[in-house]
């Protein structure tokens, strides 16, 4: 853990216009600075830099935030390691908060095994370029293979010596344990109590972690034959579950999100040539069917996947079952089908980026309308073949989160195995009741019984926008005034001696509201709120300076969030100096806000009561109907009170 003097440290030497422009061509407007966004695909710059304020934000999508969460989306860093990111750059010296001894541990052995990783990658690479065997071997190799050398040092292949224990020797005299050496799976034990190298002559190709750190690695033989496995793979251990990694992530995924799609190949090599061939959002699930872990990871960037498969592969029906899970995750899935003989690796070979690209474009079609008609080929009018292949589809149908989606596909399957709709509707119907109580089943062998949600049928009824949401949008009205300008003056408080005390905005709204027996809905607003309260009186306190820099990654991007939202109430009250308002200005728009929230509040409340009043089971118990009756004319008297204070809203000039 960062500790909070260095925290403030790096915001205050990471200039967000520096930080941002390395990413992004800026160009002056007014105070601020615009670009185009990083974040998404435009022709036109909404992507703005406000060096005063140190906030940058997309205006069309809506990502942003200060220097570090600007580094944490585009280098998808956790908060901390985007800090460390920054203080790298800028030379700023980490202190670390202590960790306990089994923090330690387990940091400590994860830690060690990446940096055993890390001079294994180095070992192999300097193997490969600067050794006279690695050059006549490996380079050859991938020579041959037609990789060109800029890929091959961009995704740092190497190559490990053909003497069996070339790799473990120098790490072990480089001081390297031979705990760790062994627990990357680098080497492994003989019975001669010697240390051998898994990857011994093989080229190497390493797996990077979403950061970019060396997670495992693959070792390919050089020469084909049957009784030599074509790849020998990192087994798991403590940093590498094979199941969460997808084999070229790292290097893709700016160009997912800027693509806003994700293609899925098979193996290293068709990652590799697709990227020599110019098309960079790809990645590989490395030969085995997809795991939730790998669709989340590429769900952090798009919502779009298109799977290549060979035009001769054997393999789609059986990785047809795993697209299921793909629709289940809500994704859009395209396919496309390469030529006869081609894999995507000797298709990039043959063409460049253009002509895949158009390949691609032409070619790829919806995974739901591709399974119809592979099945309906396969099926041949063999009514029980076909039976199966409906049911099969409909199956792919159901899991479909998005009723929309899910009655387009059904629309369109019924035309293409010219079935009636309807029919289709009660299977997937039948379909999704099954799902369900499966989920629920699942959810009942917890610990607490979870309310048994009935699955909605076909169509689903349209839901009416729940009032949590407008009351989340009163509660940052409020928020915002309060990072804005919380430790702000408002108004004097005289006691019985004529004593005047200076009330803050955050005291008078946290006054406000535990005078009423109100707090906020959303913990994260109440926890705000309370820590200013507790920092109030702290000289030079600043509420803004102070979230932003808070060590809550969630705190700290929503008080960025709430700063750089167009300040909606200043356009009613203070129309003329938004940032700067003057004591009485910040006094009126406390109180309106306030209001506005209690009156809102109120409403709710009111209505709640009402119905438990028309509660046959309440009206028979007299006591508790009397108890909540005296409830409902206290608010409607409250709210009353409120309503007048409402109508003179616009006193200031
Ligand atoms: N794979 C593996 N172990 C094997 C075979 C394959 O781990 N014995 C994984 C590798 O990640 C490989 C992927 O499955 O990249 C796809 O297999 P394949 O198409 O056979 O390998 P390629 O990488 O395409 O290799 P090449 O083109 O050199 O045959
Ligand atoms: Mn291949």
């Amino acid at each position: 853990m960062i500790d909070q003097a260095t925290i403030d440290r790096i915001l205050n030497a990471a200039q967000i216009v520096d930080v941002v422009s390395e990413y992004v061509t800026l160009r002056r407007a007014g105070v601020n600075y615009k670009g185009l966004c990083p974040f998404h695909n435009e022709k036109t710059p909404s992507f703005v830099v406000s060096p005063a304020k140190g906030l940058c934000k997309c205006f069309s999508c809506g990502k942003g935030g200060n220097v570090v969460h600007f580094i944490m989306e585009h280098e998808q860093l956790s908060y901390y390691d985007a800090l460390r990111f920054l203080a790298k750059k800028y030379h700023i010296e980490i202190h670390e908060r202590e960790l306990t001894d089994e923090e330690k541990q387990a940091q400590s052995l994860r830690e060690s095994l990446f940096i055993v990783n890390h001079h294994a990658a180095e070992f192999f690479q300097n193997a490969l370029h600067d050794t006279p065997e690695g050059v006549a071997v490996g380079m050859e190799y991938f020579r041959q293979r037609g990789f060109r050398d800029d890929i091959i040092r961009k995704f740092q292949l190497g190559y490990s010596p053909a003497a069996r224990g070339a790799f473990a020797k120098e790490a072990l005299q480089k001081g390297y344990k031979k705990e760790y050496l062994v627990k990357t799976g680098l080497c492994y034990e003989g019975n001669d109590g010697q240390l051998h190298d898994r990857f011994w002559g093989r080229v190497i190709f390493p797996v990077h972690t979403l950061s970019g750190k060396v997670v495992a690695f693959g070792g390919r033989v050089l020469k084909t034959d049957a009784k030599t496995a074509k790849y020998v793979n990192s087994p798991e251990s403590e940093i590498y579950h094979k199941s969460n990694e997808l084999y070229g992530i790292y290097l893709a995924k700016q160009a997912i999100m800027k693509q806003d799609c994700c293609f899925l190949v098979e193996g290293y090599t068709d990652v590799i040539s697709m990227h020599q061939s110019g098309i960079e959002n790809v990645v590989a699930s490395s030969g085995t069917s997809l795991t939730t872990g790998q669709i989340q990871l590429i769900h952090r960037f798009t919502n779009n996947i298109t799977v290549l498969y060979d035009g001769d592969s054997a393999g789609i029906k059986a990785s047809l079952r795993g697209i299921d899970m793909l629709l289940k995750e809500g994704m859009n899935i395209k396919v496309v089908l390469l030529p006869d003989g081609d894999d995507p690796d000797s298709f990039a070979r043959k063409h460049n980026s253009e002509e895949y690209q158009a390949y691609i474009k032409e070619h790829q079609i919806d995974f739901i309308r591709f399974k119809t008609n592979l099945l309906l080929q396969e099926a041949d009018n063999d009514p029980i073949r076909k039976a199966a292949l409906i049911s099969d589809i409909v199956q792919s149908i159901s899991v479909i989160p998005e009723a929309i989606k899910r009655s387009v596909y059904t629309k369109e399957c019924s035309q293409l195995m010219q079935i009636n709709e309807n029919i289709l509707v009660d299977e997937i119907n039948k379909l999704k009741k099954k799902q369900a109580e499966k989920e629920n089943h699942k959810a009942n062998a917890g610990e607490a019984p979870g309310e048994q949600a009935a699955p909605a049928e076909e169509p689903r009824p349209a839901a009416t926008a729940p009032p949590a949401e407008e009351l989340n949008a009163q509660e940052k009205l409020i928020m915002q005034l309060i990072i804005r300008h919380g430790e702000k003056v408002i108004c004097q408080l005289a006691d019985d001696q004529g004593n005047e005390t200076p009330i803050t905005v955050a005291e008078y709204i946290a006054n406000d509201l535990s005078r009423n027996e109100m707090a906020f809905h959303s913990p994260q607003h109440q926890t705000i709120l309370d820590e200013v309260c507790q920092h109030i009186h702290e000289s030079n306190f600043h509420a803004k300076r102070y979230f932003l820099s808070h060590p809550s990654p969630e705190i700290s991007k929503l008080a960025a969030d709430l700063s750089s939202d167009p300040y909606q109430l200043s356009k009613l009250y203070l129309k003329d100096q938004p940032d700067t308002p003057d004591e009485e200005q910040l006094y009126e728009e406390t109180v309106h806000l306030m209001i506005d929230f209690k009156s809102f509040l109120i409403k709710d409340k009111l209505k709640h009561t009402l119905q438990m009043l028309q509660d046959p089971l309440l009206q028979k118990d007299e006591r508790r109907f009397m108890e909540v009756m005296k409830q409902y004319k206290e608010l409607n008297s409250l709210q009353s009170e409120l309503a007048k204070h409402q109508g003179d809203r616009v006193i200031l000039p």
